[in-house]
C-alpha cells in the first residue's frame, strides 16, 4: 500500500507545535458523556466524532458499512458541549476521522512503558490517499506528565519525552511511533485526540504553528528509569508468555 505522507514527520515521527493559546472552559471536557474504552492504562473516552455519530469509540472499520479512519461524524450530545474544541479541530482544515477526548488516570513511568503501543490508524485507508496521523491537544495543565515516544519499544535510547502543559499540541505518526503517557499526580489527564489525514491542509496548519521536529525532551532520573524499564519489560514478557504472543505487536484499536 502506498499512501502520501508528510515529509515533516519523516525523520522523527513527531512534530511539536506552539501551544494553543486561548484557555478552554473545563466544562468542554467535564460535561461530556464518556464511555469505557481501554487504551494505555485506565482510560475512558468521550467521542466528538465517531464512525456514524453514536456515542461509541470503535474503529471505523468495524461498522457497517466499514470505512477508513476518515470522515468522522459529529456526536451531537458531546459536540454541543464542546464548541471551542470543535472549532479548534475544524480550523486545521484537514480530513478528520476519530476525534475524542481521553481521560487517563494517574500512572507510573513503568505503567506507561508497559502500555506503550502503536495505533491502528490506516486500516482500509485507500491506496493513494493520505496517511492518517494523530494530533494530541492537551487540555489539563499536567506539567509533570510527558508523552513517551519510542521508535523501538525495546530500546530506551530511542525515547523522547514530550511535555504536556495545557495547550500543548503534538502531531505524531502513532502507527509508527510507540507511544503512551506517563501521568503522575492525583487527578485524571484530559487530552483531545484527533485522527487527521496527511496532506497539504494538515501540512499548512503545521507550518503555521512553528513546528519543531527535534526536541531534547524532558529529563528523567537515570536510576528510576532503569528500575522502571526492567519492571516494565518483565511485565511485557510475562504478558507475552500468558497470551502466547505479544498483544502490543497488534495495532491498538483505540
Ligand atoms: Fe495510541
Amino acid at each position: 500500500m502506498s499512501h502520501s505522507r508528510m515529509s515533516i514527520l519523516e525523520e522523527t515521527g513527531y512534530v511539536v507545535l506552539d501551544s494553543w493559546g486561548d484557555p478552554v472552559d473545563p466544562s468542554e471536557w467535564r460535561d461530556l458523556t464518556y464511555v469505557d474504552w481501554k487504551s494505555s492504562g485506565d482510560t475512558r473516552f468521550a467521542p466528538l466524532k465517531s464512525a456514524y455519530g453514536d456515542i461509541e469509540c470503535n474503529g471505523f472499520w468495524h461498522h457497517n458499512p466499514p470505512k477508513a479512519d476518515k470522515d468522522g461524524v459529529d456526536v451531537p450530545h458531546n459536540v454541543s458541549r464542546a464548541p471551542s474544541l470543535m472549532k479548534r479541530v475544524a480550523e486545521v482544515g484537514a480530513r478528520v476521522g476519530r476525534c475524542r477526548i481521553i481521560e487517563l488516570q494517574p500512572n507510573t513511568y513503568g505503567d506507561a512503558l508497559y502500555n506503550s503501543h502503536l495505533d491502528d490508524n490506516n486500516r482500509l485507508n485507500p491506496d493513494g490517499e493520505g496517511w492518517v496521523v494523530r494530533c494530541f491537544m492537551q487540555l489539563t495543565d499536567d506539567r509533570d506528565s510527558v508523552m513517551v515516544l519510542r521508535y523501538d519499544i525495546n530500546d530506551p535510547s530511542t525515547e523522547t519525552r514530550l511535555a504536556l502543559p495545557a495547550g500543548a499540541q503534538l502531531v505524531v505518526d502513532s502507527e509508527r511511533m510507540w507511544h503512551s503517557v506517563w501521568h503522575p499526580g492525583s487527578d485524571p489527564r484530559y487530552c483531545l485526540i484527533t485522527s487527521f489525514e496527511s496532506g497539504p491542509e494538515l501540512e499548512d496548519w503545521i507550518n503555521r504553528n512553528n513546528p519543531r521536529t527535534k526536541i531534547d525532551g524532558v529529563p528523567i532520573d537515570a536510576e528510576y528509569a532503569a528500575t522502571m524499564e526492567a519492571s516494565a519489560q518483565a511485565r511485557r514478557s510475562a504478558r507475552t508468555d500468558y497470551y502466547g504472543y505479544d498483544p502490543s505487536a497488534v495495532y491498538s484499536e483505540a
